[in-house]
């Protein structure tokens, strides 16, 4: 007669932390691709500066403060649930980029960001965190939110073209003083 070998027992305070270890793990990575995404955007903030497309360039750096805000939201998640937060992000950041290039580049990103989260919500749903299964909600209504507006611009750029883009050329880049980023000031407006 075979005997069955019984699995090691695990005392609930180890599946306990076992749980709280695969949460901090997808709230670190989504921490290091907000990361990339801050770098990113700053990096195209300056370049649609510099070729003069100044409303463009505002919200460039307003979707990036939204990035930094979703940055510490994680950070501070993985800290309540005693963790240390990563420190940043191996992804290389892209220069140069062309005013289409930027915009496709970024709806991809937010497109695959928002697939991703939801991946990671499922691994938090999955190990009875319900306070990071809402965070990953509310962070993945805002990457739409930043899809749509990407998604958008790069619409009007691929089927308008330079007479798109010259109504934008000259505008003012100013975001103001203190900014509380692209949703929220979408929100208040
Ligand atoms: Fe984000
Ligand atoms: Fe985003």
């Amino acid at each position: 007669m075979e005997t069955r070998k019984s699995a090691p027992a695990s005392t609930p305070a180890d599946n306990k932390e076992e749980r709280k270890a695969k949460v901090i793990e997808v709230l670190n990575k989504a921490r290091a691709m907000e990361l990339f995404a801050i770098s990113q955007y700053m990096n195209q903030h300056y370049s649609l500066d510099a070729m003069d497309y100044g409303a463009m360039a505002a919200n460039m750096k307003l979707i990036a403060i939204d990035e930094m805000r979703h940055a510490e939201m994680f950070a501070e998640r993985v800290k309540e649930l005693g963790g240390e937060p990563v420190a940043g992000s191996s992804d290389k950041i892209q220069n140069g980029q062309d005013v289409q290039t930027i915009f496709t580049f970024d709806a991809n990103l937010e497109d695959d960001t928002v697939d991703i989260y939801n991946q990671f919500l499922l691994v938090c749903r999955d190990n009875g965190d319900s306070i990071s299964v809402k965070l990953f909600e509310q962070v993945i209504a805002e990457e739409q939110t930043h899809f749509n507006h990407f998604d958008n611009v790069a619409g009007h750029i691929k089927t308008l073209g330079n007479v798109y883009l010259s109504k934008i050329a000259g505008t003012s880049s100013s975001t103001g003083g203190f900014s509380k980023g692209f949703v929220l000031s979408q929100s208040a407006a």
